[in-house]
């Protein structure tokens, strides 16, 4: 295999680590290798103990490794945690030198514009994502590059993480031994993976309920329009379970995943034994009280991310309904309890458009792994254009917020 054609992404996530090697034969996505770890050290996307997190990071590199047989060198990674920010915003320019044919340097141009004019505060911009453009004030394409005009202008969707959880991310990654080389936040790497076309034209949410966050991407009119992360997912859910019948978070995770389901309504009778923590005997609990207590976190869950998007007026525009992905997508009934508090149409996605350990990948908890992966992709197909995000070779330091962003963040977050 040639190592310079391959891609190899890094989920770090709060539950799990995994390491995926991919490659493109005949235009398609082949995933080639994966090495898995159990997480340890992060806590709600963030890193909590360095050391550990280091550890199962290098754990993952290493299956990674044994299995594709060459040591890996630079990773495109995840950027988790809840404190992201997104804004949309919009930049022009007016050519000095009349119409002319628009090349790929005047959207870099466009780009640079938009990001230098962003004062640093505590944040990185990690992604200007294009939603449309605009030529001579009326046109509106979705691809510039070729058209003539003499003036250009560009909608975008921004996605700023705080710098020192992007630091501390870094830093693991980097001590574990392998470069980040670029970073996609959560959402919109599960997004990527699990998205048809045609739901982005509709208008569509994508919500990714890990074991730490709770991500949230947001489509209108085909261009991503809103990002968010909340800080309750699965680990809440374990936690309930051990707090309401006083067992170990293993032994609460244990029941929550062989028998937990979404609805109360749906659940039998059953006896579970469990052994609460300092007790010699198992005791009995009743499967309704489990389900009583996994449906009463996830209903909060979600009527959390409902409030987001009543707020911001995406209840009534998301017409290709609501995409659940993420680790906790696996629990029965949960899409019934979604249309329930959603009041519309709710699908659970999987990463889908690619090939190779289909078996192990195609479930819901490896969206945003094999979304990093098809976010790259079309790097991926033509070398010439760069492995890197147009920041990659930027001063980290210039990459930060505009007072006026912030200003205008505060109100709507
Ligand atoms: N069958 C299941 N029923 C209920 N919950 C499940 C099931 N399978 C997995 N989960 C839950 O999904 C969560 C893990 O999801 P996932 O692997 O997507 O998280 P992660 O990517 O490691 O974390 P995050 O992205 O939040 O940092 C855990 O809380 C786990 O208990
Ligand atoms: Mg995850």
């Amino acid at each position: 295999m040639e190592k310079n054609k391959s891609i190899v992404v890094l989920d770090v996530g709060t539950h799990k680590t995994v390491v995926a090697v991919g490659e493109i034969k005949e235009g398609e996505l082949y995933i080639t290798g994966v090495g898995e770890a159990l997480t340890r050290g992060l806590e709600k996307g963030l890193v909590v103990r360095s050391f550990d997190a280091i550890q199962s990071i290098k754990e993952a590199v290493d299956k990674a490794e044994s299995i594709i047989g060459y040591k890996i060198d630079g990773v495109i990674a995840n950027a988790s945690g809840y404190h992201i920010v997104c804004a949309n915003e919009r930049e022009e320019e007016t050519f000095t030198e009349g119409a002319k044919a628009i090349q790929d340097e005047d959207i870099d141009g466009l780009l640079n514009k938009l990001a230098d004019s962003i004062e640093t505060n505590g944040y990185e911009i990690l992604h200007i994502i294009p939603k449309k453009y605009k030529l001579d004030g009326y046109n509106e394409v979705e691809e510039p590059v070729g058209l003539t005009a003499s003036k250009l202008e560009g909608e975008f969707h921004l996605i700023l993480v705080r710098e020192n959880d992007y630091k501390n991310l870094k830093r693991v990654i980097g001590e574990a031994g392998v470069r980040p080389i670029d970073f996609v936040v959560n959402p919109v790497a599960s997004a990527e993976a699990v998205l048809y076309e045609d739901e982005k034209d509709l208008g569509v949410a994508v919500i990714d309920i890990g074991a730490g966050t709770t991500d949230i991407a947001v489509f209108i009119d085909r261009g991503l329009d809103y990002t968010a992360s909340i800080p309750i997912a699965g680990n809440q859910i374990t936690m309930d379970i051990a707090h309401r019948f006083k067992i170990s978070k293993e032994e609460a995770e244990t029941i929550k995943v062989d028998y937990g389901t979404a609805l109360l309504e749906y659940a039998d009778n059953s006896i579970i034994e469990v052994l609460p923590i300092g007790v010699d005997e198992p005791i009995q609990i009743n499967n309704v009280e489990l389900v009583e207590t996994i449906e009463a976190r996830l209903t909060e869950i979600f009527e959390l991310v409902k409030a987001k998007l009543d707020k911001k007026g995406y209840t009534n525009k998301i017409k290709g309904g609501i995409v659940l992905t993420g680790g906790v997508a696996n629990t029965p009934d949960i899409k019934t309890l979604a249309e329930a508090v959603f009041k519309t149409d709710v699908r659970i996605g999987k990463p889908k458009d690619f090939k190779g350990y289909n078996d192990k990948l195609y479930k819901p908890e490896y969206s945003t792994t094999v979304g990093i992966m098809l976010y790259h992709r079309a790097n991926l197909i033509d070398n010439s254009v760069g492995l890197f995000s147009i920041f990659a070779d930027r001063d980290i330091d210039i990459l930060s917020f505009v007072k006026k962003l912030i200003e205008k963040l505060k109100g709507s977050f």
